[in-house]
């Protein structure tokens, strides 16, 4: 079934100029992006974003580091695009991410993980509107 997914590229890859890389793997997994922009998030749209592990340990240099430049923001859209995503991010520990992944590939730390990527259809379109507007997301 065809889903759409919402993606970061994150501050760590954006930095280190990995952006058309890894649009290159979306592409090349079948993951159309449907949306895109760059944008520098503030604190509060940060924590906003990241409500859910309020408390957590690594929440405040989460939000730090999401705040610490600017991302890229995205729909992915294609069959299966939620377990795709993740299937070709890696795990959240770059350490346990498959061989190939983008985060076994490209991160530097279990936080500064390069990517982001939607955990279930809630969180995704949940994240899709937090990002964009319905007219923002182009059919294609
Ligand atoms: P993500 O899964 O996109 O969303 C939560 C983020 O918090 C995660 O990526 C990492 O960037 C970060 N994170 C999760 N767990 C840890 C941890 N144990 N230590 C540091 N950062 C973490």
């Amino acid at each position: 079934v065809v889903e759409r997914t919402f993606s970061i590229v994150k501050p760590d890859a954006v930095r280190r100029d990995l952006i058309g890389t890894i649009y290159q793997r979306f592409e090349a997994a079948g993951l159309k992006v449907v949306a895109a922009k760059m944008l520098h998030l503030d604190q509060a749209k940060a924590e906003g974003f990241y409500a859910e592990h309020e408390g957590r340990e690594f929440y405040e240099p989460l939000v730090k580091f999401m705040t610490s430049g600017p991302i890229m923001v995205q729909v992915l859209e294609g069959e299966n695009a939620i377990a795709k995503n993740r299937e070709i991010m890696g795990k959240t520990n770059f350490e346990e991410a498959a061989p190939g992944t983008i985060r076994a590939d490209f991160a530097s730390s279990v936080r500064e993980n390069c990517v982001h990527g939607s955990d279930s259809p809630e969180s995704a379109s949940r994240e899709i509107n937090y990002f964009f507007t319905p007219d923002e997301v182009c059919a294609r």
